[in-house]
């Protein structure tokens, strides 16, 4: 029998996830997990009861999630660590779109729209009407003819529709598909910030730390293609106060775009909207396989 304590304790508990892990990559991430784990408990000297309000957290926030709420993913979020995975599978400086984190709100199965369709299946008093087109190419330049564009925001009264009762099923969501020549549209609300959701463990979280829960507004977008890496991004509002506070670490300089205010009575009119209206322009790169 062994005798264990604060200086060997670590390395027999590394010693007995490793040995007859069944991969290596298994092997690495035990070690690494334990490692770190128990480092961070002797580095902050854990109490017995900080050590059980953390199980408590734990379990609140398991109890928390169901088929439409996610608090384990939320809190990976506002802790940076979704945005550091993100980070470390498609690293910045390559030719294509950056990426950024896809959020607990996608719902697979969006209806598919024409070029240049409207996703407002309900109209707030106070939204803004906006205007979006496009290119996807690949890395190259050439344009992506049929390649998807999955769409999703929040309303203008700061809510996605799986959070409203009030809210049409679908209300700013759609696939839309590229034309030969790589050109999109879409018709949809200029998008504003808005909290993630604080009536959890998370919401406690922030408060505790001083955070306010905002992020900055933006539009979700999976863009994919055949032959192409498939890309998650979103695209921020030039100007937001929450541009650099932004509750989830997920902004990055270049998926800022301008919204300009738009008065095109012609354009208008071919899409369907009233103007003044938001108009961006943006266009998507993807990486060949
Ligand atoms: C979102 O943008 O939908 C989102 C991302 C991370 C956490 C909460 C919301
Ligand atoms: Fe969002």
């Amino acid at each position: 029998m062994k005798d264990f304590d604060v200086l060997n304790l670590t390395e027999e508990v590394i010693r007995a996830y490793t040995a007859q892990a069944t991969t290596p990559r298994l092997r690495e991430i035990f070690a690494s997990l334990i490692r770190h784990l128990h480092g961070f408990a002797k580095d902050v000297q854990l109490t017995e009861a900080e050590w059980f309000a953390a199980i408590q957290f734990l379990t609140a926030t398991g109890k928390k999630c169901d088929d439409k709420r996610q608090e384990f993913i939320l809190l990976s979020d506002t802790l940076g660590l979704s945005m550091l995975v993100d980070a470390i599978n498609h690293p910045k400086g390559g030719a294509g779109t950056e990426s950024t984190v896809l959020g607990p709100f996608y719902v697979p199965g969006a209806p598919d729209m024409p070029y240049g369709g409207d996703v407002r299946r309900r109209h707030l008093a106070q939204a803004v009407p906006c205007l979006v087109t496009g290119k996807v190419t690949d890395e190259t330049g050439k344009p992506l003819a049929g390649a998807t564009l999955d769409i999703w925001q929040t309303a203008a009264n700061a809510l996605y529709d799986v959070q409203d009762a009030q809210a049409p099923e679908w209300n700013l969501r759609g696939r839309f598909k590229t034309r030969d020549d790589g050109s999109y549209a879409l018709v949809t609300e200029k998008p504003v910030s808005y909290p993630v959701p604080t009536d959890g463990t998370v919401g406690r979280m922030l408060a505790a730390a001083g955070r306010h829960a905002f992020r900055p507004a933006h539009l979700h977008f999976m863009v994919s293609a055949p032959g192409c890496e498939p890309l998650t991004t979103h695209i921020f509002v030039n100007g937001d106060e929450y541009l650099d506070s932004d509750a989830v670490f997920a902004t990055k300089a270049k998926l800022v775009g301008e919204f300009k205010t738009c008065t095109d009575a012609d354009e208008a009119r071919r899409f369907g909207v009233t103007a003044p209206y938001a108009r961006l322009e943006f266009d998507f790169g993807l990486m060949r396989r």
